[in-house]
């Protein structure tokens, strides 16, 4: 838990339109009042974010639900039930009390209820919603530490909280309730798995295709990316792989779900990041271990994509997928 004092602090300068770094399970997030237009146009400033990027409003209970959204449907509902606190968040129709700059014009808003001890605290305290896109500068993968935030943002963030590492280490399932049928926008913490046993259906998959405008404006891969190069790989191919790498003058990593044998003296082996909820965990801190090492080429085997794995996947295909 935080000090007391230091979560009265947060609380005083969210009140006074200031910016206030905090832990979720998912990873840390940059938050303002989500009343104050003001303060929420400084997320975008710090972020060096573009404006129109809508940004996810964090309660500290589910009963504020009916507050920030309209015609909230029955499904909106059973998976608050299920989830919250936790890592997914629901597109829904706003309520009338959210701003412009935080939709992004929009008449929809993203809201969820965090699950680390830090972030309900400061939500119950401070009372109101917090607008929290993730904590780093825009185009950098997400911090899941304290030490990430403040090496990305150092002093343009009135305060930062420190929880400690962050649990799940990805970013939470978005699911849209907007229209008829949910659509998932984003694989997150929460397995679509799951969602399909409360809903009782397995909701439609956002494809680039299947709207015309990008329904998760913001999730671009770069986000996902280290300076490094990321390239999938697997088991079999990952020694020679790296070798050739190396014999063409790269310098080279490797990150797997385990150790690796045989690879040369010249090619750096990240810790192994275990199975999928592990590998989720330490994704975004390994990547950024990548560009302190200086690497060309970050080769990576993937978790399985079962669980949380299917968000480590996503996001390594990002990561990995050449950037415009
Ligand atoms: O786990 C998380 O979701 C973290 C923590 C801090 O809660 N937050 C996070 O925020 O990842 P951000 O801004 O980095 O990503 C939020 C995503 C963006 O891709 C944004 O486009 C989408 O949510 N989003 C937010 N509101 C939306 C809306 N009304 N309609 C469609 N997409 C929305
Ligand atoms: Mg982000």
């Amino acid at each position: 838990m935080p000090d007391p004092e230091e979560l009265d602090r947060a609380i005083a300068i969210l009140r006074s339109g200031g910016l206030v770094a905090f832990p979720t399970e998912t990873v840390y997030g940059l938050g303002a009042d989500a009343s104050d237009e003001a303060a929420v146009r400084r997320i975008f400033a710090t972020k060096g974010r573009p404006p129109g990027h809508p940004v996810i409003v964090h309660l500290g209970h589910a009963d504020l639900l009916d507050a920030w959204a309209d015609e909230v449907p029955p499904a909106a509902h059973l998976l608050a039930d299920a989830f919250w606190p936790g890592p997914l968040t629901m597109i829904l129709c706003r309520s009338e009390r959210v701003p412009d700059v935080v939709t992004g014009g929009r008449e929809t808003v993203g809201l969820r209820v965090p699950d680390h001890p830090v972030a309900r605290a400061l939500l119950a305290g401070f009372g109101g919603g917090i607008a929290a896109p993730s904590a780093n500068r825009y185009g950098k993968v997400s911090p899941t530490t304290a030490a990430d935030v403040r090496s990305d943002l150092g002093d343009d963030v009135d305060l930062v909280l420190d929880g400690g590492p962050c649990r799940v280490g990805v970013e939470s399932t978005i699911i849209d309730l907007t229209s008829g049928e949910p659509e998932l926008l984003r694989s997150g913490g929460i397995s679509i798995d799951r969602l399909a046993e409360v809903l009782g259906t397995v909701p439609r998959i956002a494809t680039a295709s299947s709207s015309a405008t990008p329904r998760a404006p913001g999730m671009v891969a770069s986000h996902y990316a280290p300076a490094a190069t990321v390239e999938l790989t697997d088991e079999a191919s990952v020694v020679d792989r790296s070798a050739a790498l190396v014999a063409d003058g790269r310098q080279v990593g490797v990150l797997a779900p385990h150790a690796v044998d045989g690879l040369g003296d010249d090619v750096v082996e990240l810790e192994p990041a275990g199975d999928a909820e592990e590998f989720a965990r330490l994704l975004y801190g390994r990547l950024r271990q990548a560009d302190r090492l200086a690497l060309d080429v970050l080769l990576v085997i993937p978790p399985p994509e079962i669980g949380v794995g299917v968000a480590v996947g996503d996001r390594l295909r990002r990561a990995a997928s050449p950037r415009g």
